[in-house]
């Protein structure tokens, strides 16, 4: 395949960035996203030019770096998987491809496609955690019952990998589908209720903080988001909030 590829070059985050064109052959079907990009910076570096920046690290959909919005979807055209499991075969001969970084106020660009996504880990810092006696008593997890249906939408819940792509496909740059996966992954387990109170109410403190958007129940997030996170999760993170709200 011979691509056309329109990438977003930006120096830093205060510079200005713009479109760059690329023209590039010789590509697989079977080649990942990145893959393709990795040729792309192969033939730039040997000639002797910048090599496009982008973020990546496990390449099997569990770390959540790779945040590229390819043609103005986060994670490109398919569905369920991350820009590292997108395979070039969904695109044909010929294509023009739009690459640009993940936009959100609170996600500055680095450089070109690498953005800053600490904001998330400050909102996971806030309470996404529960705190653990580990002075000899602490009691196996197992020997504690859990309703399956309970169980199994906490680990769905726990399948977010912190990618922002819901945030990239909010118009409102909302993170709320993200932190109401982190909430409801311990609101749902005994283990989480000893910190829910403080727990929600701090990290939805953190994620306005941060400077993200309010929630308008366009669904955009759900649709985008590689791992089927749910709004039922925006749902249930606002009925903590209320009821820890009302708790004072
Ligand atoms: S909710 Fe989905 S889209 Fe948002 S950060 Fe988690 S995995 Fe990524
Ligand atoms: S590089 Fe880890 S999810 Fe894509």
């Amino acid at each position: 395949m011979k691509l056309n590829l329109k990438i977003w070059r930006q120096q830093d985050a205060q510079s200005k960035g713009k479109m760059t064109n690329y023209t590039l052959d010789g590509v697989e079907g079977d080649m990942s996203f990145l893959e393709m990009l990795d040729v792309l910076n192969e033939q730039l570096i040997n000639k002797g030019e910048e090599p496009v920046v982008f973020d990546h690290d496990c390449r099997e959909g569990i770390c959540g770096s790779c945040s590229l919005m390819i043609n103005g979807e986060p994670h490109g055209p398919d569905r369920m998987v991350t820009t590292c499991q997108l395979h070039m075969r969904k695109f044909n001969d010929g294509d023009t491809i739009v690459i640009e970084p993940f936009r959100a106020k609170a996600f500055p660009v680095i450089k070109d496609l690498m953005v800053d996504r600490s904001s998330f880990d400050r909102i996971q810092q806030a309470g996404g955690y529960v705190s653990v006696n580990t002075s000899g008593n602490t009691q196996d997890a197992n020997a504690i019952p859990i309703e399956k249906e309970n169980a199994d939408d906490a680990f769905y819940a726990a399948a977010c990998i912190g990618c922002g792509a819901c945030v990239a496909a909010c118009k409102n740059a909302s993170a709320m589908l993200f932190t109401s996966a982190k909430v409801s992954q311990y609101a749902l387990l005994p283990q989480g209720q000893v910190e829910a109170t403080e727990r929600v109410q701090n990290m939805v403190r953190q994620m306005d903080l941060e400077g993200f958007g309010n929630c308008t129940n366009t669904g955009a997030c759900e649709v985008e988001c590689p791992k089927g996170i749910s709004l039922e999760n925006i749902a249930r993170m606002n009925r903590e909030y209320y009821s820890a709200s009302t708790k004072g």
